[in-house]
């Protein structure tokens, strides 16, 4: 096999004993695979963020809720977040606890709160009307509510969930009313969080929100803890030399604003953060394979099964990911050329990599499509009644071990009624 477009996987021995082409030969087209190395060391990364000794990182399991991950991170000493009774019902059979859960629930029926609230699971309320339904169906309770701190951050302005132009949290200047309604009820605020958005690579923003949090939570006198949320990225373009958010910088401007804010608070509280990309998303490529190369008019087309049901975020942020190539044959590419990255749905926004210079690729070449761990299978779908992929991991032996079956024929009959 030619190696030479393939140098990211390469320094990490991702594949380990086996190979992209194996895999594909194996596990069939088109294919996630997890190193779980990576995986363990970005959570233990995150685990030594601060020297602040009460602390959690709650994985924020939406990145991506494969189970035998969800079983890893346990291993690894983290807790979750949770976005719906869906993740809380996998998160419990992955061995986590109901204390090792915080529910970040928005816009929720009575029902599903009833779901978190009878397995103990702390729910965090982001309205004041939703604030009222808890204390209505669970008085006399402990609850954590979700501030909006005023200020954003993210890739795209889709993932931005602190700041004026968002749906997320509690603006305080409702605090009076956010009062009301506890001391209607006789609800005790166990803790405060915010998440303000997606994927930052240099810490102000975080750590300006971090500040605003926490002389949000001056206004309750007796909590147990605080989560600053997640968001915090990875350089998604590595054949560019992307630096990497330095977690030593952002680690000791954290543990100063903490130790200074707790000595003040009169009481040593637990600091969370929720990250969830960081974690995952560089333990993942997404393999596909190329089928049909064409010219149309101006542009060549390299045609793929990587279609956007398979991974989204291309086609949903114009998110950039880094493509390697693979081939069995030694055939070499001569030259590098501009070319759209195409799937097969019907649709002409189906580009996964939009007019990308890349070594010439050939039909029969295997596409790794990296740092596809994080929001790739977990927003994948069944469109054009296309079959959604199988997840292998390679464990820290270097063995492939299959964690997700891909969907069958059948599957896709499933909740038919006859
Ligand atoms: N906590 C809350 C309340 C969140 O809403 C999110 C992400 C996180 C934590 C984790 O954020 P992270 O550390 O992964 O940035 N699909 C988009 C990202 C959407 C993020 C939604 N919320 C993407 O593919 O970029």
């Amino acid at each position: 096999m030619l190696t030479l477009h393939n140098q990211v996987s390469n320094s990490t021995n991702f594949f380990g004993n086996t190979t992209p082409i194996e895999l594909i030969q194996q596990y069939g087209s088109p294919l996630y695979v997890y190193n779980e190395e990576i995986f363990r060391t970005r959570c233990k990364e995150l685990k030594n963020l601060i020297t602040y000794p009460q602390y959690a990182v709650n994985y924020s399991v939406k990145a991506n809720g494969n189970l035998t991950l969800l079983k890893i991170a346990h291993e690894e000493g983290l807790n979750v977040d949770a976005m719906s009774p869906g993740e809380i019902y996998v998160e419990l059979e992955a061995g986590f606890s109901p204390e090792q859960i915080l529910y970040i629930s928005n816009n929720v029926s009575s029902n599903e709160m009833l779901y978190a609230i009878e397995k103990n699971i702390m729910v965090s309320i982001d309205s004041l009307s939703q604030l009222e339904l808890y204390g209505k169906i669970n008085p006399n309770a402990k609850v954590c509510i979700r501030f909006n701190p005023g200020i954003g951050a993210g890739h795209h302005e889709k993932v931005i969930t602190g700041g004026k132009k968002t749906k997320f949290g509690i603006d305080p200047k409702y605090m009076d009313e956010v009062k009301k309604i506890l001391k209607k009820y006789h609800l005790k605020v166990a803790g405060i969080n915010q998440h303000i958005g997606s994927l930052f690579m240099d810490s102000n923003n975080y750590i300006e929100g971090v500040k605003s949090v926490l002389s949000i939570a001056e206004a309750f006198d007796d909590l147990e803890f605080i989560d600053f949320g997640g968001g915090f990225g990875i350089p998604y373009q590595k054949l560019n030399h992307e630096e990497r958010l330095d977690l030593n910088e952002l680690g000791c401007r954290l543990d100063d604003v903490i130790y200074q804010w707790t000595k003040n608070y009169g009481k040593q509280i637990t600091i969370k953060i929720e990250p969830g990309r960081y974690i995952v998303a560089e333990s993942g490529i997404l393999l596909g394979t190329v089928y049909a190369i064409k010219q149309n008019y101006n542009m060549k087309y390299v045609g793929t099964d990587l279609g956007f049901n398979v991974l989204k975020r291309p086609v949903m942020y114009d998110s950039h990911h880094d493509i390697e190539i693979y081939r069995e044959s030694n055939k070499p590419s001569n030259q590098s050329e501009i070319v759209n990255i195409v799937g097969n749905i019907c649709e002409s926004g189906d580009i996964i990599a939009k007019q990308r210079e890349l070594p010439e690729i050939f039909e029969g070449d295997i596409l790794g499509v990296l740092d596809a761990g994080a929001y790739g299978y977990c927003m994948s779908s069944n469109y054009n009644n296309r079959l959604r992929p199988a997840e292998v991991l390679i464990d820290t032996n270097g063995h492939a071990q299959l964690i997700r079956r891909r969907d069958t024929l059948e599957d896709l009959m499933r909740n038919f009624q006859f």
